[in-house]
């Protein structure tokens, strides 16, 4: 396999320090990598594969000869950085939500949407780490028998937030435990021992941006917009992992064992559900795991279509990096990354009306 020359945007972040390990585990071709971050954390030093790299700053002249631009440094960096990265002729996946509801973007979950890739401009969107899981989980299920609704409630550890976030959870326990008041500077009020319903900013219509991306990224990802979709996205004293309690209305019956049967095959998935023993996923037992777990399915008892079910991953890995790595992975083997820009375009050009023809196909197959 050809290797390519890589960059990380953000590599010194919660993302970024992922990205690296997941490359190197997973032996990703690389000919060449440039770590990139601010002016905070340029000039000091990271590993890769065990040699000392000296941190870049990013800037648009450094993505020049880069095939793949991970970047992970946040909204303003990917929206001013990414489309000049992709002017050089590198090929950007991008962990921020930038470019997520953009029509002309793919937004992609390989175990759901590998196909879209193959209508790129340039721009690869990895979705929020509360869809991801989501998806993973569902859409094996949607594919045997469409969901018609589902009802989300997320338990988001702190991470989610950044480095600066886990610092934030390690200082206020100390405090709150030493009986003193804290001073709350990521989130809006104590996160140690508490948990907070807000996760981003409110919308006018009382929902926070983070519900409301889990609903319009599950419909792109899933070529589902007819999918109802109603998310309550709570922020808890966790360092690393996601939870999701789901209510998913399908439509036709169904039952927990056939639930199970189908997503014991289904890729990227785990299931720990033994109620007899206590037997689930937890975040911390998720930490590290490139998998998503499902447990708890049960019968809806509120509706004779319903299931309900406990979804848990880490939200660094598969609900980012991983994502990101496996994205890239699978544009490659499609032919579509490490080419030059030239050659991308028209390949992209000849995807294009097969990407919007197969989405038409896909949202055809959603039932209301
Ligand atoms: N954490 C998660 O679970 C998660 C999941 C999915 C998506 N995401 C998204 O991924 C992105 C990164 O999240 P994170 O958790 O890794 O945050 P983080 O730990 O706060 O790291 C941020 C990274 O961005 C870099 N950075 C900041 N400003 C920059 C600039 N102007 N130019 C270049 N680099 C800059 C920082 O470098 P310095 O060291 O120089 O400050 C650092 O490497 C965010 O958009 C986030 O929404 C995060």
């Amino acid at each position: 396999m050809k290797e390519l020359n890589v960059a990380i945007v953000g590599a010194t972040g919660l993302v970024g320090q992922e990205i690296i390990k997941i490359l190197e585990q997973r032996d990703f071709p690389i000919a060449s990598i440039q770590l990139l971050t601010s002016d905070n954390s340029s000039n000091t030093e990271l590993f890769f594969n065990h040699q000392r790299i000296e941190i870049g700053k990013a800037t648009a002249e450094i993505f020049h000869n880069v095939n793949v631009a991970f970047f992970s440094a946040g909204l303003d960096v990917s929206r001013r950085l990414a489309p000049l990265a992709v002017k050089t002729g590198a090929v950007v996946i991008d962990s921020s939500a930038a470019f997520t509801t953009d029509p002309t973007v793919p937004l992609v979950v390989p175990e759901v949407n590998s196909e879209d890739i193959k209508w790129h401009k340039g721009i690869i969107a990895n979705p929020s780490c509360s869809t991801i899981q989501l998806v993973v989980a569902l859409y094996p299920l949607h594919k045997v028998n469409p969901i018609k609704r589902i009802v989300v409630s997320t338990y988001q550890s702190v991470s989610d937030s950044g480095a600066d976030a886990l610092k934030e959870l390690t200082s206020q326990a100390k405090l709150v435990l030493g009986g003193r008041r804290v001073c709350p500077h990521i989130f809006s009020h104590q996160i140690a021992f508490n948990i907070l319903p807000e996760i981003d900013v409110f919308l006018d219509n009382g929902y926070t941006k983070e519900e409301q991306k889990i609903v319009e990224e599950t419909q792109k990802i899933m070529h589902a917009e007819d999918i109802t979709i109603s998310a309550t996205c709570a922020r808890v004293p966790v360092y690393f992992g996601h939870c999701e309690a789901l209510n998913v209305e399908f439509v036709s019956p169904t039952t927990p064992e056939e639930a199970r049967s189908i997503l014991a095959k289904a890729p990227g998935i785990r299931i720990l559900d033994d109620s007899a023993v206590s037997f689930y996923p937890q975040p911390w037992a998720a930490t590290g795991s490139n998998h998503v777990f499902v447990g708890r399915i049960r019968k809806d008892i509120s509706h004779p279509n319903g299931l309900v079910m406990w979804v848990v991953a880490d939200n660094l890995r598969k609900g980012a990096a991983l994502n990101a790595v496996q994205i890239a992975e699978a544009g490659i083997q499609m032919g579509l990354i490490g080419q030059n820009q030239r050659q991308r375009s028209s390949t992209t050009r000849s995807h294009s009306a097969k990407g919007a023809k197969l989405r038409k196909e896909n949202n055809s197959r959603c039932v209301n």
